[in-house]
């Protein structure tokens, strides 16, 4: 009776104030007997403070959930749903107060599709807290129903999280439906993610490196109470003693905690003023570590934006969700063992899974391992240390990074081996071994390009590659336009999405390409100013703090290519004409990731063309040795010591008879030997004397060293550009 005269009463007030719509936005209370309905979209609740507001959210079209979320955030950021899995049908649906106690979800047809516990309890009304925390309370204000208790992906503050509560990711950007990433405490009480998908569960935070040892990340399995706060200070607490907090910590701040669609774990802080969040807190720094990203067989690529990539021999599951892995295009059979070879990824592995792990054994062991078992579908080879073989029996989790210490070896029909050559080198050659897709830049027609360049007018620059114009394009922009020779159309654009994502502010910028019939051109920007070579060896001759910022420049924008780069470009043909500086004296270096274009262009995969420039070229070209990042290095070294001399060292010249010396070669004769007579490099030697002793002594007698140690004969002698970069700046402040 009292129920059914509370529901009228609430329907005459919506009634009532139908005309001023605004007054129902502020509703703090829905009580017994009341409803929320889909239809009308006015139909909202708000918290005391207004923070938050509950009601029916739209997503898709005539999709819709009953859900809480960020009033002054720009995007409505949704912090819980109650229906997650079953959005409800635009018209007729609602959210009833039954008299009966219990709060129902129900859709068109009438179904429930979601439902409190609170049925025959003395609840009598409903409201949304400023915490985010929406209620059921009975007349003494004591809770009986929380959302709180029910989180989705986010953790709010004053909110905790319990053995029994997950938090778990969304499926995709944007969506409000479950995905596969878990935020949730283990069998041993340690607070984990897990990816948690269809085929494979796998943890991944803490890291469960071998020698995975929670001790190590300074969690305890000791305290059984499995239960974590995040407080309005912005510190989360867990009682494995895991604690970690926003780097806007304090007061006044709206946060949330969000197990995020690519699983990685967050705290946000909202800019109220502008209604958009900031990251304040993460826990993982590289998004490949996250398992199962990239599906099964799928690898991910580490990178400043990772992707997901398939290994050769291997297709997209589904090319519109490359989440959902790669599948062979070849049958795996396994009667016959003979027909199975191996293709050689480099710094590449699957973590898990290991069919059989055996330490200290050959090469060809692991491999026969491998071979033998039907059920193994790769094995991962570690020459370090004695040789660690692991064989694998499902291949997820794949992530290829520069820092990997091994290679993996993938088990495929005999014939497919060959494919690329990639087996033949250990190291990584120009090579890229990956297929990718999607591109950041623009394409070209032909006609555009050719209106650009005013009809290929104004030449710039002759390389091994081709021939560069100064153009105009439409919006103005000035750029240096790039014609290729001997290049097929599908390997062009291969190669193009990989150079379009290489972004740094030493190297040029790529901002787009023309495939068009016959042609291929490359669009860069154009570096208004000279090339290295002409401020060094002429008369505008560059003073020594500009030399050692050229320095540092051109080993950044290496060390980017060789380890942080998608692929590991190599260069290939390093040089002063290659390093264009700007304004600011900046250097840029030009003409990179022609390499693999080039060598593409033969009819088999080897290096149909010597890539690279006499004087700067490492001795593996001529020793016919696997090409590696190395060669750069040496490359490096000469330009370097040139810097440092003001001189081509690289130059061919003819003395004491007949001998054909490089002046390189009489420097490195000259330093070795004062270094072994004085125990001391001098320097006077070897500085460029027009600098007239002006320079920085410290400095100079490093990049000299660094520039000796990047030209030794054998190439394992020479550092690589990372350990450059991190030298170099040591110094650059002295
Ligand atoms: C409803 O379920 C929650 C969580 O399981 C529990 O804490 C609460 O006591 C239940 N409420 C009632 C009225 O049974
Ligand atoms: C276990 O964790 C809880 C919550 O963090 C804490 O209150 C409690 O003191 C811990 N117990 C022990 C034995 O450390
Ligand atoms: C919020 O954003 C505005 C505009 O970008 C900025 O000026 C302001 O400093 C930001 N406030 C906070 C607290 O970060
Ligand atoms: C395995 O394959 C090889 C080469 O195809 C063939 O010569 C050999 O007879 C096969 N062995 C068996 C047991 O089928
Ligand atoms: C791994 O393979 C080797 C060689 O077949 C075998 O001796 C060893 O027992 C295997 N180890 C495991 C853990 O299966
Ligand atoms: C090139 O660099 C020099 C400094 O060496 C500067 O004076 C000149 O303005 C620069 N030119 C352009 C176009 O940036």
């Amino acid at each position: 009776m009292t129920n059914t005269f509370l529901f009228l009463l609430f329907c005459s007030l919506i009634r009532s104030s139908a005309s001023n719509k605004n007054a129902l936005h502020d509703y703090h209370h829905l009580q017994r007997g009341s409803s929320l309905s889909v239809a009308d979209a006015s139909h909202l609740l708000t918290s005391p403070d207004k923070s938050f507001t509950c009601g029916f959210y739209n997503f898709q079209r005539n999709a819709y959930w009953f859900a809480i979320w960020f009033t002054n955030s720009k995007d409505r950021t949704v912090v819980w749903t109650a229906n997650r899995n079953t959005p409800v049908n635009g018209r007729g649906s609602k959210v009833t107060f039954r008299s009966n106690g219990a709060m129902v979800l129900t859709d068109v047809d009438g179904m429930v599709v979601w439902e409190t516990n609170t049925t025959s309890t003395n609840v009598n009304s409903a409201m949304l807290l400023d915490t985010g925390n929406f209620v059921l309370k009975n007349h003494k204000g004591q809770i009986l129903w929380q959302s709180f208790d029910y989180p989705t992906d986010t953790l709010l503050p004053s909110q905790t999280l319990t053995k029994s509560k997950n938090l778990i990711s969304a499926s995709r950007k944007g969506s409000l439906e479950s995905g596969y990433f878990h935020l949730s405490y283990n069998s041993i009480n340690v607070l984990t993610m897990v990816y948690d998908g269809p085929d494979i569960s796998s943890v991944y935070w803490p890291s469960p490196d071998p020698g995975f040892n929670v001790w190590a990340y300074g969690r305890t399995s000791y305290n059984s109470s499995r239960i974590a706060t995040f407080n309005d200070f912005g510190v989360f607490t867990s009682s494995d003693r895991l604690q970690f907090s926003a780097l806007d910590m304090g007061l006044g701040i709206k946060r949330r905690l969000t197990m995020d669609y690519d699983g990685n774990l967050r705290i946000y802080s909202l800019n109220e003023s502008t209604g958009l969040w900031s990251i304040s807190w993460q826990a993982l720094a590289q998004p490949c570590t996250v398992h199962g990203i990239c599906g099964r067989n799928g690898i991910c690529i580490h990178g400043e934006k990772p992707r997901c990539s398939c290994p050769p021999g291997y297709e997209w599951s589904n090319p519109t969700d490359l989440t959902q892995g790669c599948k062979p295009t070849f049958k795996k059979r396994c009667k016959n063992s003979t027909r199975f070879g191996f293709l050689g990824l480099p710094y590449t592995d699957y973590y898990g899974f290991d069919l059989n792990f055996s330490s200290s054994i050959s090469f060809e062991s692991c491999r026969d391992i491998c071979l033998k078992d039907c059920g193994c579908e790769a094995f991962s080879y570690r020459r370090t240390g004695e040789g660690n073989c692991f064989a694998k029996s499902v291949l997820f989790n794949g992530l290829q990074s520069s820092n990997f210490p091994g290679t993996l070896y993938l088990k495929v029909p005999i014939g497919m081996e060959t494919l690329d050559n990639i087996l033949s080198g250990f190291e990584p050659t120009c090579v890229d071994t990956t297929i990718v897709v999607g591109s950041s830049s623009m394409g070209f027609s032909y006609q555009e390009l050719m209106k650009a360049t005013q009809d290929f007018k104004v030449e710039i620059g002759r390389g091994g590659s081709g021939v560069v114009y100064k153009g105009v394009l439409e919006d103005e922009r000035v750029v240096a336009v790039k014609r290729l020779e001997d290049v097929s159309g599908g390997e062009f654009s291969t190669e193009i999405s990989t150079i379009g994502q290489i972004n740094h502010m030493n190297l040029v910028r790529m901002w787009g390409f023309c495939s068009d019939k016959k042609h291929r051109l490359i669009v860069y920007e154009y570096v208004e100013n000279l090339s290295l070579d002409k401020r060094l060896f002429s008369s505008s001759f560059l003073q020594w703090d500009e030399r050692f910022k050229v320095a540092i420049g051109i080993a950044k924008g290496l060390a980017y290519l060789h380890h942080e780069c998608l692929e590991w470009v190599i260069h290939c043909d390093v040089k002063p004409e290659n390093i264009l500086l700007d304004g600011a004296l900046e250097p840029k270096i030009a003409d990179f990731g022609l390499a693999k274009l080039s060598r593409r262009g033969g009819q088999n995969s080897e290096f149909t063309r010597i890539r690279g420039t006499k004087g700067y070229m490492a001795p593996e070209w001529a020793h016919n040795l696997p090409i590696t990042a190395k060669v750069d290095v040496y490359s490096y070294g000469v330009v370097v010591l040139e810097l440092a001399k003001g001189i081509r060292v690289s130059s061919i010249i003819v003395h004491e008879g007949e001998e054909e010396v490089s002046e390189l070669m009489r420097l490195l004769k000259v330093t070795r030997r004062t270094i072994q007579e004085e125990n001391e490099l001098c320097l006077e030697e070897i500085i460029d004397p027009r600098l007239e002793g002006l320079f920085n002594k410290q400095q100079a007698k490093k990049l000299v060293e660094i520039g000796l140690s990047c030209v030794e004969e054998d190439r394992n002698k020479r550092p690589t550009m990372d350990l450059v970069v991190q030298i170099l700046n040591d110094c650059e402040s002295q």
